[in-house]
């Protein structure tokens, strides 16, 4: 067996030698994806360059944006962080919790923030952007955000956009224990009907689409660059761009002020030098850079509130008083136990989706003892070796809260100072109690009974970690107290460049040419239970709409 074991290894060296003169390509293995023939290091990228396109942020939306408009145009996509490719922790539903425990200033695929709130949170920091960190699950976009979303959408392309995800990135998931029982204990608490495996947005309980595939692999918004038209793209990577460009492009209708164009960008790459990508006419750049980065770079190009500018010295392009507010986040709470049973690894497969403001939804984590990634989930952790915790949480719809974004620095490296106000509408409050009462159904259901520990007087008892719902969940300050005491994130915070607000029912910045925003910055609500189905078919959605829109105007 040792022999053999050796005789291998030798006869991969043997190939791995061999590979140069076969290839010319780099020596990469057969199924690597296609996107890391046009993926490079910002510094080989020259100073200065033309593209129709500069998409910045290479994340959820950016990304099918990007793939999109290469079919007709030349596109430069500026990431900051790396390749989620062959990223082990990052590849696998197991790594979940390390990846965003394992957090650095500077480097880690997930960039953590703590709001003033005092909830931990965090961000992506890699090429698929927070799709290439989150928890996989995918469930499209509800009836009421299209006709609340302030967008005329052709609904028929919205479809079209959807699909085309989908066939890339989606897969069906296979429900283990928990999740299985978690879906039987939702339609006994009269989370019904079960509507079984569905991508749509449906009351009653049902399994979603994940981004996890049936090895347990991860897809991102990465892999949809696959699409891409492979010449006429290049995404940089470890490029963090600083600011947007503008000029004062004279008019020839000289009743019109002159109007601020975005002209291009500038940004930086792992050396610290600066570079130039300039919009050749009739390009545009395309902020994708999320709920926390758009508003950013907004900010540091002078488009934002005047006298908040003013007070960090930076000149003022554009007096835009909403940039950076109408930020929120979906609180999320709920309980975690620990079952008598070891139980599988599961991120989120199902979804409860009630009629009185909130989602249910679950997952089972094998921690192990020494790590920190306990904490994400878990406020007061015991200490077995191994811990396998089951959580149940609930989501509520909106919310209504918000809050506001602001400059910790002009360094664009740095998170900017978040507040989301959870809980200030008391319809929010109002929403947690209705979602907390019904994983206390679900507790009470049949299907839970399996993962109760029997004590020694024959009754059988969850062992939560962690805070336990009220007893009295009829009371609604007791609950409502549970809600605020207990809230964490889900990860969904959205807004700081709403529609609008500060961009157009065609994500246009306000007042400014050939500068959009396209990304979770611009909802008002997050979409459906989990937003990155929307946020993907987005990114498919305007670049198609770009390119009919120019194809029109020829
Ligand atoms: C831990 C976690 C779990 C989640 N679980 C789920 C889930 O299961 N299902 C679901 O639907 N949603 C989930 N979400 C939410 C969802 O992933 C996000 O809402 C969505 O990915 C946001 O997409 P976006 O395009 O707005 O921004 P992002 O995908 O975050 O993209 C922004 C990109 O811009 C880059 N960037 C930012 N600033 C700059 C700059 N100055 N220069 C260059 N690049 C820059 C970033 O590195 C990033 O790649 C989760 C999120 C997290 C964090
Ligand atoms: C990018 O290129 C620079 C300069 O060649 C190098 O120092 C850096 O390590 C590269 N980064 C990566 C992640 O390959
Ligand atoms: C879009 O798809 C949904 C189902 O996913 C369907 O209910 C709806 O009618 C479709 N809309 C259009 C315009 O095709
Ligand atoms: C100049 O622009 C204004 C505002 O966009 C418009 O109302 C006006 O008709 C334009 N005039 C000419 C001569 O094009
Ligand atoms: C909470 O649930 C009750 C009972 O189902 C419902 O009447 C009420 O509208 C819900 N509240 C919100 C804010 O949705």
């Amino acid at each position: 067996m040792g022999r053999l074991f050796v005789f291998s290894l030798e006869c991969v060296a043997f190939l791995l030698l061999l590979y140069p003169v076969f290839s010319l390509a780099r020596p990469l293995p057969q199924r690597d994806p296609v996107y890391l023939n046009f993926v490079l290091n910002a510094t080989d990228l020259p100073s200065e360059d033309y593209y129709d396109y500069i998409i910045v942020g290479g994340g959820t939306a950016g990304c099918p944006l990007a793939a999109t408009l290469s079919q007709s145009y030349r596109v430069l996509v500026l990431e900051r962080g790396g390749v989620p490719y062959g990223n082990q922790q990052l590849m696998t539903q197991e790594g979940f919790l390390t990846t965003l425990t394992q957090v650095d200033t500077y480097d880690s695929p997930a960039q953590a923030f703590t709001s003033e709130d005092g909830v931990p949170n965090a961000r992506g920091r890699i090429l698929g952007g927070s799709s290439a960190i989150n928890a996989g699950f995918y469930s499209r976009a509800d009836q009421e955000f299209y006709k609340h979303s302030g967008v005329n959408w052709d609904l028929s392309l919205v479809n079209q956009s959807y699909e085309w995800v989908e066939r890339g990135v989606v897969f069906r998931p296979e429900l283990k224990n928990w999740q299985s029982a978690v879906r039987d204990g939702l339609v006994e608490a009269g989370v019904d009907p079960y509507n079984g495996f569905s991508l749509d947005h449906l009351v009653g309980t049902k399994i979603g689409g994940s981004t996890f595939d049936s090895s347990g692999k991860r897809h991102s918004a990465a892999d949809l660059l696959n699409y891409a038209r492979v010449g006429s793209i290049k995404v940089a990577i470890y490029a963090s761009v600083e600011r947007v460009l503008l000029a004062s492009l004279s008019s020839s209708n000289a009743t019109t002020r002159l109007r601020q164009s975005a002209i291009g960008v500038v940004f930086r790459d792992q050396m610290g030098r600066y570079h130039h990508a300039m919009v050749k006419e009739k390009g545009e750049v395309l902020l994708c850079a999320g709920a926390l980065g758009s508003p950013q770079l907004l900010l540091l190009s002078g488009i934002g509130p005047r006298s908040y500018l003013s007070s960090w010295g930076i000149p003022v392009a554009y007096h835009h008083p909403y940039v950076g507010q109408f930020l929120y986040d979906n609180p999320r709470n709920g309980i975690s136990i620990v079952p008598p049973v070891p139980l599988e690894h599961s991120l989120i497969q199902v979804v409860g989706i009630t009629e009185a403001g909130a989602y249910v939804e679950a997952a089972s984590n094998v921690i192990p003892f020494t790590s920190p990634a306990r904490s994400v989930f878990i406020r007061t952790p015991s200490s077995p070796l191994f811990l396998t915790v089951a959580t149940i949480m609930e989501k509520i719809v909106g919310p209504l809260s918000s809050g506001s974004l602001r400059l910790a620095s002009t360094d664009v490296r740095l998170n900017p100072i978040v507040r989301f106000n959870y809980f200030t509408n008391p319809i929010d409050v109002e929403r947690c109690v209705n979602g907390t009462r019904r994983i206390g159904d679900l507790l009470r259901s049949r299907s839970m009974d399996y993962f109760k520990f029997r004590e020694w007087f024959g009754t059988r008892n969850f062992r939560f970690v962690g805070p336990a719902l009220p007893v009295d969940q009829s009371n609604n300050e007791q609950m409502a107290d549970f809600c605020r005491r207990t809230v964490s994130t889900i990860w969904h915070y959205h807004g700081g460049c709403v529609v609008g607000k500060v961009v157009d029912n065609n994500y246009h910045v306000i007042g400014i040419d050939a500068l959009r925003v396209v990304d979770g910055s611009t909802f008002s609500v997050s979409p459906g239970t989990n937003p990155q189905a929307t946020l993907m078919m987005l990114g498919r959605y305007l670049g198609l709409k770009i390119i009919k829109e120019r194809t029109r105007l020829k």
